[in-house]
């Protein structure tokens, strides 16, 4: 629930800012698609020579067309009257990938072969003015040349009134308009016998030239009436020519270009310096307009021929006026242009600004979006918590009163343990005294002495887990006081190991003290201390062997002194060291048992005390406990140290809590004579050695008693003797009862054995797990003897009657004693089964019906043993004769015959056996039988 509510923010804010980048993205999208009109085409333009007025203005009009349209390079580059030059960067400008060639051709002939080239090569070309000598072109645009010719022979004609010498200026040889003006020109003059082409020279179209060509046909020219140059920039010179000579009012000169302008043809004409010019367009506007429809694959004409006409004095102020009105027109678009390139760069910024002011609202949008959304949610969670939280203080009001009433409940059980565990002390005390007492009396029997011994090593059992229950309490509730006294730390511990050493002797221990020579005065509290050091001793007494030995060592080290415990008894592995100061841990896995209370005990006080305790231990090498303790201040200065006389008396009294029940039992002394051998042995196996002892007192008086002391020991025993019955604790060092009910059950060899558990775990569920196991009985503690003993003859009891039952029955097939094992029940049936089988058979032996059965002589031997109570022998032979005394009774065979199918060869041999057991020979049986 908690989850969806803080999820759901983190998804809507996702989609959000999703929404976000996809709107920024589009609006960036939407204003780059707009600037993304890039130049499409590249035009490059060829120009034979740029200098002049008349090509100046081309490239002017070029361009004035270039800005009515958008998206083109124009790549511009001038020859400078050279033809070779022009060829080269016709091939440079193909390099740079134009997709389009305008060119005037300097010269048609020179320049022919790269025209063709580039036109074949795919790249359309516009001839503009000027021709190449071929036709491979896209396009051409320019005026007739011929026509301009023919119209300056028509003027000429006219103004000379048909009779007159004429001059002809020529532009560059070679170059196309030159050559068809020339042959306009010509062809018109021809057509009046009163004109004469005086002289004829070329002035290449520019002055320089020009002057050089008049100057030497000076004399022709100052005769003529009229000069007719082929531009005006050579008519210029011309007229300049003339007025030097003083000729120019009577010698006409007519150009041809007529351009407007500063030194234009209408300036020259208008100023009365030529008499006429003839137009000639220089074509740039409609060269540009022609190339964009051949790029854009609109429609367009190859040949695009440009109006001519004649201006002179009559018409050339209509000329320039039109040409002032043109220029102003060109003027107010250019204005325009300006104002347009000025408002679009206005709209762009306009644009951009409105692009922001878009986005920001869009952000503003979505941000306010979140921000309510937020706000919604913040608000839920905010009441979800603010519930939560009421329930919270809720429980947690709750839980306060539930742990005050717990820990009043718990304080008063509590109480009313740590009295009841006082309350122990007195009866205790009540049951020791007169055992003492009666201990010592000569009066008591040996057997009466050990059961005596027996209830005093318990009752100090008991004594002394009631005294480390209370100082376990009295830790836990901090009652502990540490009362520091001054005393001589080896004294102290001479004296503890001193009253050890009867104990250790007892179980033949070897018990040294090591200590320095100089005397170790420390602050420390007796009872304390005693408490660690009788503990750490009697658990060393306690898991060393008989013939073992223990060490206690003092040493010192810095401020402190070290006490170390060592033995060579029984250790422990990892596992176990690990648990080893749990309170009442008790191994399971190991042949030891823990020490319950005592060592987490042991550490408690130790730390009550300052010190430090550590294990070091290996598994069947032995244990060293090592307790640090630091010299210690004198917290009590009043105390006096304790009496050397009081601690002996109040140490005999602990140690003796500590460690009688750590004493072997006295050894039973068997009187040889009382003993017979018993009809039944009995496997007990109990690993408490008081325990152990009074079972086994108690069975010998009737039983051949077996024991054992672990779960494997106990195993080991029952294969080996295979008893008639097993007494097994529950919790066995080694392994657990259960375990050993399912490993004897289950094996052939001991299957049929009884098996009875003991146990001190008392719970219902506990019991019916015992009688779930494989046991034939469940008994809990504490038990009494008789009833112990009377389970134990029920059992064996049982057994026999099956014993009967067997050897009575005549037929295998007869219902068993559902008290069997299944196992034991197929045991038995198969068994039957062959001996009935081979009855016949006279060579039949023990040895065979193992081999049949599949197990050795001896566990066939004793199976049937315990079993039948009989030997196999017996068994088959009492089979035999009871299949004899059936054949008697029930068939007509005679003795002999019964003899043979019972497989006795020998009918006296029979005879002598048969009576044996029936008291009488087969046929007075028989007879008996048929009366
Ligand atoms: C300019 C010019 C013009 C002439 C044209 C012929 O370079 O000489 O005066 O009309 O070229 O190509």
């Amino acid at each position: 629930m908690n989850n969806q509510i803080f999820l759901k923010p983190a998804t809507v804010q996702a989609f959000n800012i999703w929404l976000l980048s996809l709107a920024v993205t589009l609006l960036f999208f939407s204003s780059c698609s707009e600037k993304k009109e890039e130049k499409k085409f590249t035009i490059g333009f060829s120009q034979c020579v740029g200098s002049d007025l008349w090509r100046k203005t081309m490239l002017e009009e070029m361009k004035m067309e270039f800005s009515l349209r958008s998206g083109t390079n124009f790549i511009y580059r001038d020859a400078n009257n050279s033809s070779k030059k022009q060829i080269e960067q016709v091939e440079e400008l193909v390099d740079n990938h134009i997709d389009l060639l305008i060119i005037s051709p300097n010269e048609a002939s020179p320049l022919t072969d790269i025209v063709e080239k580039v036109y074949n090569k795919g790249i359309p070309v516009i001839v503009l003015d000027r021709k190449t000598s071929s036709s491979q072109y896209t396009a051409y645009v320019g005026a007739e040349n011929y026509q301009v010719g023919k119209m300056a022979g028509q003027y000429i004609t006219k103004l000379l009134k048909g009779t007159g010498k004429v001059v002809e200026i020529l532009g560059l040889p070679g170059s196309s308009p030159a050559m068809e003006r020339d042959k306009g020109f010509s062809d018109e003059l021809s057509k009046s016998r009163g004109i004469k082409l005086a002289a004829q020279f070329y002035g290449n179209w520019v002055a320089r030239s020009t002057i050089l060509e008049l100057e030497k046909n000076k004399e022709t020219i100052l005769q003529s009436d009229a000069v007719f140059a082929h531009n005006d920039v050579m008519a210029a010179s011309a007229e300049d020519f003339l007025r030097r000579h003083n000729a120019s009012k009577h010698i006409k000169v007519i150009g041809v270009d007529a351009l407007p302008g500063s030194g234009g043809g209408l300036q020259l004409i208008s100023e009365g310096k030529i008499s006429a010019s003839v137009l000639y367009p220089t074509g740039g506007k409609e060269a540009i307009s022609i190339a964009f429809k051949v790029l854009n694959k609109e429609p367009f004409s190859k040949e695009n021929i440009l109006q001519s006409l004649v201006i002179d004095s009559s018409s050339v102020q209509l000329m320039k006026l039109q040409w002032a009105k043109v220029s102003s027109q060109q003027r107010d678009i250019e204005r325009q242009q300006t104002m347009l390139s000025d408002q679009l760069r206005i709209y762009d910024n306009q644009k951009l600004v409105l692009n922001f002011i878009v986005i920001t609202l869009v952000l503003a949008v979505i941000f306010g979006g979140l921000a309510f959304f937020s706000l919604l949610e913040n608000r839920k969670i905010n009441k979800s918590l603010e519930q939560k939280n009421v329930q919270i203080l809720d429980q947690r009001n709750k839980l306060i009163d539930a742990s005050d009433k717990i820990e009043a409940a718990t304080e008063a059980k509590l109480n009313f343990f740590t009295n009841i565990s006082h309350e122990f002390r007195t009866p205790l005390t009540l049951i020791l005294s007169p055992l003492e007492d009666l201990l010592k009396s000569d009066k008591i029997q040996s057997g009466e002495k050990r059961e005596l011994t027996m209830i005093q090593k318990n009752a100090y059992r008991l004594l002394k887990l009631i005294n480390e229950l209370i100082d376990y309490r009295k830790i836990e509730h901090q009652k502990f006081h540490v009362q520091s006294t001054r005393n001589n730390v080896q004294s102290f511990l001479n004296e503890i190991i001193e009253s050890f050493r009867y104990g250790a002797l007892k179980k033949d221990i070897a018990l040294k003290f090591s200590f320095p020579q100089h005397d170790i005065v420390a602050n420390f509290d007796v009872s304390i201390l005693e408490k660690i050091v009788l503990n750490l001793l009697s658990n060393a007494l306690k898991f060393t062997p008989a013939h073992g030995r223990i060490i206690v060592d003092l040493t010192t080290k810095d401020n402190n002194f070290i006490i170390s415990v060592a033995d060579n008894g029984s250790g422990m592995n990892q596992e176990e060291l690990q648990q080893v100061w749990d309170q009442f841990y008790q191994s399971n896995t190991s042949e030891s048992r823990g020490s319950g209370l005592g060592l987490s005990l042991t550490r408690e006080l130790v730390h009550l005390h300052g010190g430090t305790i550590e294990v070091q231990s290996r598994k069947w090498q032995g244990s060293t406990f090592t307790v640090t303790m630091p010299y210690g201040e004198l917290i009590d200065s009043k105390l006096s140290p304790v009496s050397a006389e009081d601690r002996v008396v109040s140490l005999t009294e602990q140690v003796k809590v500590y460690i009688t029940e750590e004493l072997p039992a006295e050894d039973k002394q068997f009187d040889p004579i009382g003993e017979y051998i018993k009809e039944y042995s009995v496997l007990i196996i109990e690993d408490n050695p008081d325990l152990l002892n009074y079972l086994h007192e108690k069975f010998s008086a009737n039983y051949e008693v077996f024991t054992a002391t672990t779960g494997n020991q106990g195993l080991h025993e029952a294969f080996e003797k295979i008893p008639d019955i097993i007494v097994s604790d529950v919790i066995i060092p080694g392994m657990s009862g259960k375990e050993i009910a399912k490993k004897i059950k289950t094996d052939l060899r001991t299957s049929h054995i009884p098996l009875i558990l003991l146990t001190a775990q008392a719970s219902p569920e506990q019991q019916i797990e015992g009688i779930n196991s494989m046991a034939d009985l469940y008994m809990t503690k504490p038990f009494h003897f008789d009833f112990l003993q009377a389970n134990v003859r029920n059992l064996l009891t049982n057994r026999m009657l099956l014993k009967e039952h067997y050897i009575s029955d005549i037929s295998a097939g007869v219902e068993k004693k559902s008290t069997l094992s299944t196992l034991d029940k197929k045991f038995l049936n198969d068994f039957a089964g062959i001996v009935e089988l081979h009855l016949g058979n006279e060579t039949l032996n023990v040895e065979d019906i193992a081999k049949m059965i599949g197990i050795s002589r001896i566990q066939l031997y004793r199976k049937v043993k315990a079993l039948l109570d009989c030997s196999i022998t017996d068994y088959i032979l009492n089979r035999r004769l009871k299949k004899a005394s059936y054949l008697l009774m029930n068939e007509d065979y005679s003795i002999s015959e019964i003899a043979f199918k019972i497989g006795i060869s020998s009918p006296t041999y029979f005879s002598t056996l048969f009576k044996g057991k029936y008291g009488m020979s087969p046929s007075e049986f028989k007879k008996k039988q048929n009366n």
